[in-house]
């Protein structure tokens, strides 16, 4: 971001002179990467329009009769698409979704995916072959699924049981999700590219805990589970029983260790290396996210 700050958004931004985007809608917009894309765009002067379900005017995924809306007078588009991208009905979604767009004069569009997921890949085709300029974000296991989503609790009970053996995952900050995708949708160069994000270090659900552990100063421990005994606990804890499913065979065909290993295109895109998990650890702590609520 700090390069960015200091860019003349009126002049060289883009290899286009004059033509870098000044609406921006932001999909996803309050959630974690989203609410992040959001506040940076809007620290640049841009004007952002959230879509989510409780946007005004809201944007649903499941209605496409809200997408006129939310698409009038944007210039480009960050898509996070939402449960998941590589859920069977992504791709007729975001394909639907980014031709409107285009058809209604969106010239750019950022796909939020994931990494090593084949099943992702028919939403980000629907996307390259929207007729727009496009960059694809296929992202690692987010860090922040700690502290804003379905890891919290574990991390508040103590106990994160996963069905992840001792694989290896390269951990990501979405505050580094966000500063690339602010990058794709702003400047210059990055139309047509397909990013793989990965944090700057490959850490095992133990290291992770160890990490939680030091940074929150309580006992944090990592236990393997089966699949079976995964889903089992998480309907125990209430998780919808549509979605206990698609979670445990997400983590199934995710935590196989195939995405073990690193690559640089953080450091690529934004000049500087990925953001570590300690300094998440560290950062959200300080933040009280991890505080106990007392019952
Ligand atoms: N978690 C990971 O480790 C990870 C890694 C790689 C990729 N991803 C991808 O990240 C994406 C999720 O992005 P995120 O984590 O930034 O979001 P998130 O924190 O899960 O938040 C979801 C966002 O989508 C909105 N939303 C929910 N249901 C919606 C609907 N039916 N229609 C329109 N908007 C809806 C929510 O706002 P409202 O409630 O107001 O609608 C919110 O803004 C998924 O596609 C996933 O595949 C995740």
């Amino acid at each position: 971001m700090e390069r960015l700050d200091r860019l003349d958004l009126t002049t060289s931004m883009t290899s286009t002179p004059n033509t870098h985007p000044q609406h921006v809608l932001v999909v996803g917009g309050t959630g974690k990467t989203g609410r992040r894309v959001a506040e940076r765009l809007e620290r640049l002067g841009i004007d952002v329009r959230i879509g989510s379900r409780s946007a005004r005017p809201s944007f649903g995924w499941n209605d496409p009769s809200t997408w006129a809306a939310a698409v009038d007078g944007i210039d480009a588009a960050y898509l996070s698409y939402y449960p998941d991208v590589s859920f069977p009905d992504a791709a007729a979604a975001v394909g639907a979704f980014a031709r409107q767009a285009a058809a209604a004069g969106v010239r750019r569009l950022v796909l939020l995916s994931g990494r090593g997921e084949p099943e992702a890949e028919p939403a980000e085709r629907s996307v390259q072959e929207a007729g727009v300029e496009w960059t694809v974000l296929r992202c690692a296991w987010f860090a922040q699924n700690f502290s804003e989503h379905f890891l919290l609790q574990p991390v508040l009970d103590g106990v994160i049981a996963l069905p992840a053996g001792d694989i290896t995952e390269p951990f990501l900050d979405v505050d580094d999700v966000a500063d690339v995708a602010v990058a794709a949708l702003t400047e210059g160069g990055h139309h047509g590219q397909v990013y793989e994000l990965t944090g700057p270090r490959l850490l095992g659900f133990a290291d992770i805990a160890a990490e939680l552990s030091r940074a929150t100063g309580r006992r944090i421990d990592y236990v393997s589970v089966t699949p079976e005994q995964y889903a089992a606990a998480a309907a125990a804890a209430g998780v919808p029983a549509e979605e206990i499913e698609p979670l445990t065979e997400l983590f199934t065909r995710v935590l196989d260790g195939h995405n073990a290993y690193l690559t640089s295109d953080v450091q690529k895109v934004l000049g500087r290396p990925a953001r570590d998990f300690a300094d998440y650890a560290r950062r959200t702590a300080a933040g009280g996210a991890w505080q106990p609520t007392g019952h």
